[in-house]
């Protein structure tokens, strides 16, 4: 692997739940991650944890990167050789609640990050978007190609805006050397059941309800409308094991090392739709339960059905889901069990 001479990695948000996956891939191929968090959605303890699966010390910075200032610090610190964007808030529900948070935070993040980066002259970002910017798609699976439509979500809008930030400052500023990938589902956790994902109050998340449901953390899972236009009447999505998703992101940052590509975008899924009622299937052949659950009305703002064409990620990245639906369902799984002993 060709690699530039100093490796420092930032990565905003990277004690969260892809954040942290995506610091130890860096880590296994080499890089030095730089985790820039300010904890407000994360725990501390997950870099105790990472700091032991990976045997290494961390730097971590306890900030929010909206602090030009001690950005600006630590761009001075660290000869970065490229940006990794985790860092914003995520809940679609909240977003519909609190709008001005999700514009501060998401919109204002990446103002607040790109200023640096121009000043400094760092090129290369990865940047987190998401596959609610397609909206309701005509057709599926979706390609990059496809347009993009409003989202449902003010969560949503800010991944739109960011998207089209990012295109109008990089007319401005041709040097920035962009890849923006639009995850489909992530779920899952790491092999070993150190790391995975941690809601803050109750799911919103389908897998995350599930496996709470299973430890008794909830009554019962409920399925938000069976009579959908699709082949079980419930929805399907993309659900992409989160390490794959970890792993895209090395897969991104050669890429930018390798060449000058202005912006580049990619979907990251499986190319694979699953329904809710299949994945409520699988977890049960998986822990060998029978996981209670009611059919209740749809909920509002939900896609019924889209998965990922994935060949661009394929092809340009050399970068391909390895792990399956089953593999991330077992995974989750197994970190729900140990999460209690861990926290
Ligand atoms: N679902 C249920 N019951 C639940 C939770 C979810 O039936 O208790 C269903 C949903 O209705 C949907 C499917 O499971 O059909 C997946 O729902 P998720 O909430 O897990 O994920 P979404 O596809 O709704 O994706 C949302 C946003 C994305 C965002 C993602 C991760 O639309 O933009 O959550 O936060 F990236």
């Amino acid at each position: 692997m060709q690699m530039e001479k100093n490796n420092y990695i930032l990565v905003t948000g990277g004690a969260g739940y892809i954040g942290s996956h995506t610091v130890v891939a860096l880590i296994e191929n080499g890089f030095t991650p730089v985790i820039v968090d300010d904890f407000r959605n994360a725990q501390r303890s997950v870099i105790q944890r990472l700091e032991e699966l990976t045997e290494t010390n961390l730097l971590v910075n306890d900030f929010s990167i909206h602090d030009k200032n001690q950005l600006i610090q630590l761009f001075n610190k660290y000869p970065f050789s490229g940006v990794i964007h985790f860092a914003a808030d995520k809940a679609v529900g909240e977003s519909v609640e609190n709008p001005l948070k999700y514009f501060n935070n998401n919109l204002g993040g990446l103002i607040s990050l790109l200023e640096v980066m121009i000043q400094f002259d760092n090129q290369k970002l990865v940047f987190s978007s998401s596959c609610t910017v397609y909206g309701t798609p005509d057709l599926v699976p979706v390609t990059e190609d496809t347009p993009t439509k409003m989202p449902e979500s003010p969560y949503g809008f800010t991944k739109l805006m960011n998207e089209q930030m990012i295109h109008q400052v990089q007319t401005a500023h041709p040097e920035l050397n962009v890849a923006v990938l639009r995850y489909f589902n992530p779920i899952g956790a790491h092999l070993s059941g150190w790391i995975g994902e941690e809601p803050q109050g109750t799911p919103n998340n389908l897998l995350p309800y599930i496996t709470q449901t299973a430890v008794g953390k909830r009554d019962f899972l409920t399925v938000h409308g069976n009579d959908y236009n699709t082949p079980d009447g419930s929805c399907v999505r993309d659900y992409i094991h989160v390490v794959d998703v970890a792993e895209a992101h090395v897969a991104a940052l050669n890429f930018l090392n390798k060449r000058k590509v202005g912006i580049e975008t990619f979907n990251l899924g499986t190319g694979k739709g699953t329904s809710v009622l299949e994945m409520i299937r699988f977890f049960d052949e998986i822990s060998g339960m029978n996981l209670p659950f009611k059919v209740g009305s749809r909920r509002s703002g939900d896609v019924p059905e889209i998965y990922a064409n994935t060949d661009k990620a394929n092809e340009v990245l050399g970068w391909t889901a390895k792990r399956t639906v089953k593999d991330a369902i077992r995974d989750a799984w197994n970190y729900e069990q140990q999460a209690k002993e861990i926290q």
